[in-house]
């Protein structure tokens, strides 16, 4: 059985990706910041927050076990497409986000942003490269991949569902809520076996985590794979699962976080100048060109 969504569902719920992550920022604001109202950060009228509740209806209510595994076997093959690593941001950056009337960043600019932000606070050249391609997996929208199956907050998949993922309630939709291999706290795993053994919900981390597995260090992988964990790192409600190693590992999650979250700003970076940097930077670490 392929979980195919139904006719009658819009697959795009929300007007751009960058519409989950500006929900997210509301959802996690910035530590110390003055809270900015909903107005402030972004006009949100209902049709928006509409959007954003359709999306996770349908993350939900799709994001299963037999999804994850369907998905790896289909992009963990790599036959998309290949390509130098610099055209491939340029590919990514096809994708147009239509959603924002007062901060417009493309994907570029959002993941220069990041990068330079982490540049300069001093980190290795590594984490800036990390900042710099993390969100490269969202080129799973240009392969045809609904919204749902690329972005939101993602989760283990084949045991019980926290109900501290956001709008928890909408799992009542998903099948593997009813299913006792999945449904129990451990479902198909054991305590403590280590995320390296668990099935994340599939979309941008778990996809550019295995496109880049053989090239950067473990610290790098951690934050590329589970940046978008909140019920993780911000929550803390996988625990029973995570083992001693990813513990110390998260540190770094929760380092890199930081970054993608809170450094939009609305000077948008001159990519021409910051290209040579990049381009070195992507030739110390990866091949010659990436394999999607
Ligand atoms: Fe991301
Ligand atoms: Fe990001």
């Amino acid at each position: 059985m392929s979980m195919k969504i139904l006719s009658n569902e819009d697959a795009s719920p929300l007007s751009g990706l960058d519409q989950w992550e500006d929900d997210v920022l509301q959802r996690y604001p910035e530590p110390g910041a003055a809270a900015k109202s909903k107005d402030e950060f972004r006009n949100y009228d209902s049709p928006e927050i509409d959007g954003v509740r359709e999306f996770y209806r349908l993350n939900h209510k799709y994001q299963t076990y037999e999804n994850v595994l369907a998905k790896k076997a289909n992009f963990l093959k790599f036959d998309k497409k290949e390509m130098p690593w610099w055209q491939a941001m340029e590919f990514l950056n096809t994708l147009v986000d239509d959603s924002d009337p007062d901060i417009s960043l493309d994907q570029l600019q959002h993941l220069l942003q990041t990068a330079e932000a982490i540049r300069a606070d001093g980190h290795p050249d590594w984490f800036i490269l990390t900042g710099f391609i993390h969100d490269l997996g969202k080129v799973l929208c240009l392969f045809g991949e609904p919204q749902w199956n690329v972005v939101g907050d993602t989760f283990p998949v084949g045991c019980k569902f926290s109900n501290k993922i956001v709008y928890p309630e909408f799992f009542a939709d998903n099948p593997d809520s009813y299913d006792e291999r999945y449904n129990t706290k451990y479902g198909v795993y054991s305590q403590h076996c280590g995320l390296d053994n668990i099935h994340m919900s599939w979309g941008h981390d778990e996809y550019l985590y295995h496109i880049t597995k053989d090239h950067l260090p473990e610290e790098a992988l951690y934050m590329i794979r589970y940046h978008s964990f909140y019920s993780q790192h911000r929550e803390h409600e996988y625990d029973h699962l995570l083992n001693a190693h990813d513990h110390e590992m998260f540190k770094w999650v929760d380092k890199f976080n930081p970054y993608d979250l809170y450094s939009k700003s609305p000077k948008p970076p001159v990519v021409a100048e910051l290209k040579p940097f990049y381009e070195d930077l992507i030739a110390k670490y990866l091949p010659g060109t990436v394999k999607l």
